[in-house]
């Protein structure tokens, strides 16, 4: 059975249909990559799944059990953990502090949830930093922090929210060998700008495209799609040489 399943998801504001009627599954154990334009409705999408804002209308259906609209700390008990596009590190606290937020959520004593803060650095690989400001890190180190947080929680599926966005190319290679190593033990769909990127992670791609699901299938399918083609690398192209 599917581990999370979006049904008919739209969510107006105002006038503006953000997300249309968007469906689609992820399987246990499987990587879902999201991709689409400025403004075609990703984060919104997310934003919905995990609890931070109410559908217009469709279900969000996790391990069976539905979802729609609770509480994002209830979403998050269920088992289903978000980054933000905007990172959200607290600057005066310690990168371990930082991540032990989210181990507060199934630990209660602050012993237990050090311990585990600190296992979950070792495998995002960010162990060295964890006496480190929040207010003292690269956009890399705050991104991988929001990772770690969220990966704390104890997710069985991990939502990534352009999580590589901005980084070089050496702190992007860093951080897809993170996610190879967390998708081993955790279900995950990452929105991802960058193409190169994206497809050598993805089982599966999502396209986005003003809202609407344009289409699905495996990224050699939408490599060679000419509608992602126009669509997305269009925009792309037009934005790269403005
Ligand atoms: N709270 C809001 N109120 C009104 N409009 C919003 C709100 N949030 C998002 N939108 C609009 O909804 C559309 C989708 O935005 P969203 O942030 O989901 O896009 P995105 O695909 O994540 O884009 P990006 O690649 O730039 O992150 C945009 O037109 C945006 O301006
Ligand atoms: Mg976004």
């Amino acid at each position: 059975m599917n581990l999370l399943r979006v049904e008919g998801i739209t969510k107006y504001f105002g006038g503006l249909a953000a997300n249309k009627d968007i469906t689609f599954e992820v399987e246990e154990g499987e990587l879902l990559g999201v991709i689409g334009p400025n403004g075609a409705g990703k984060t919104t999408l997310f934003e919905q799944i995990s609890g931070f804002k109410k559908p217009s209308e469709g279900r969000v259906i996790l391990d069976g059990k539905d979802i729609t609209a609770q509480r994002p700390d209830k979403i998050c008990s269920a088992g289903l953990a978000r980054t933000f596009q905007i990172v959200k590190t607290f600057p005066e606290l310690t990168v371990l502090e930082n991540v032990m937020i989210g181990s507060f959520h199934r630990e209660s004593s602050s012993r237990a949830a050090r311990k585990y803060a600190g296992e979950v650095l070792e495998r995002v690989r960010f162990s060295h930093k964890a006496d480190a400001l929040g207010k003292e890190l690269t956009l890399a180190g705050r991104k991988r922090v929001e990772v770690a947080r969220a990966v704390a929680t104890r997710p069985r599926i991990l939502l990534l929210d352009e999580a590589m966005a901005g980084l070089n190319k050496q702190e992007s290679a860093e951080a897809v060998e993170v996610v190879r190593d967390l998708r081993k033990e955790v279900t995950v769909v990452m929105i991802e700008h960058v193409m190169e990127i994206l497809m050598p992670l993805s089982d599966r791609i999502v396209v986005l495209v003003e809202g609407q699901k344009l289409l699905e299938g495996t990224p050699e399918e939408i490599a060679s799609n000419p509608q992602v083609l126009a669509a997305y690398l269009g925009e792309r192209f037009a934005a790269r040489n403005k």
